[in-house]
């Protein structure tokens, strides 16, 4: 299996732009992004990240408020926090070097098991596993296993499949191989009739590809509902920024779990000492995060004195605002009283 699947990603292998570099800060900087997000979504974010920050001193220099401005839009904002302190500690304690071993790799910020041997793999050629959620279908359907992926049990017992697998291969290739298998053949409506490892494939032999994985989460979402005011002082905008959550250091317009715009003008009173008139009723949005759902009624506020933090439609453009946010604003632009 290891040779066929090794065989084909070296004829099939798709065109990203970290494949064509061994520097293991870009490879850290591609595997950070792609955490939950798409190849797609990340190319222009790593080209434009790379080319701001080539290396691990101007990323640990760089303004922090420059590296949001940079990640906006791409969600999980944590990551571009996690990656400053991490070039941070590796000017620090490594003289600015990368570190090259795995166990030095995990203890980075945001660096777990999967993103320490994807990139312990591609740059060193180290042989550990890169398991995620690709790999576990994969090897679900390879050998017919039957248990849920969503436990953690089931992962632990593929990890340690996939670590006997890696034992002598070229593993930067082999991880990178069922990277692309799981995104291209392996998918959810598998391609079996060109998979290059369909011949002991247990589930396209007892045709249980569209069976297989099992994967039950039972994860709900928490749903939220939210007043969020486009609060305005003649052409500009109340934005303030996070400063804790899962939104950390973005900007956003201000919001309370509340449920009435009048109880909204007091909460505001409250928390900001300025009085707030209602102008209307904009529309609602919707955004939904892995653990969270957030309805955002949205209406208009116009503030009776001015304060430190209103922004013209020109500065927001120029300030990382969250996409749910983003949301709220382009709602209100396509509202009538805009
Ligand atoms: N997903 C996570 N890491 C990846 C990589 N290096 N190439 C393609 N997709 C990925």
């Amino acid at each position: 299996m290891q040779d066929e699947l090794i065989d084909w990603y070296q004829h099939h292998k798709r065109d990203l732009p970290w494949r064509k570099t061994q520097d293991p800060y870009k490879i850290w900087i591609s595997e950070i992004m792609l955490q939950q997000t798409t190849t797609e979504a990340v190319i222009p974010y790593y080209l434009r990240f790379i080319d701001t920050y080539d290396n691990v001193s101007t990323l640990a220099l760089a303004q922090e408020e420059d590296i949001y401005k940079l990640w906006e839009g791409l969600g999980y904002y944590r990551r571009a926090k996690y990656l400053h302190i991490s070039a941070k500690m590796i000017v620090d304690d490594y003289h600015g070097e990368f570190p090259k071993t795995y166990e030095e790799v995990i203890k980075l910020k945001g660096v777990g098991e999967y993103t320490a041997g994807a990139i312990c793999s591609i740059a060193y050629g180290l042989e550990v596993p890169a398991v995620d959620g690709n790999v576990l279908r994969i090897m679900a359907r390879y050998y017919g296993i039957k248990d849920n992926i969503a436990k953690k049990r089931t992962q632990k017992q593929t990890y340690d499949i996939v670590a006997k697998l890696i034992k002598g291969c070229d593993a930067s290739t082999f991880n990178q191989g069922l990277m692309d298998l799981g995104a291209t053949i392996c998918t959810q409506k598998p391609k079996c009739d060109i998979c290059p490892i369909n011949t002991h494939c247990l589930s396209y032999q007892e045709n249980l590809q569209n069976i297989l994985p099992i994967n039950i989460k039972n994860i709900k979402k928490t749903e939220h509902h939210y007043i969020t005011g486009i609060i305005t002082y003649h052409d500009q905008y109340m934005l303030i920024k996070n400063t804790s959550g899962m939104l950390e250091n973005m900007y956003g317009f201000i919001q309370y779990e509340c449920e009435s715009p009048y109880t909204y003008m007091e909460l505001f009173e409250e928390e900001f000492q300025h009085k707030l008139s209602l102008i209307s009723y904009i529309d609602e949005v919707k955004h939904v995060f892995t653990h969270r759902k957030w309805t955002m009624h949205i209406y208009h506020f116009m503030l009776d004195t001015p304060n430190d933090d209103l922004y013209t439609l020109n500065n927001i453009h120029q300030i990382p605002l969250s996409t749910a946010h983003n949301k709220v604003l382009q709602a209100y632009k396509k509202a009538d009283d805009y």
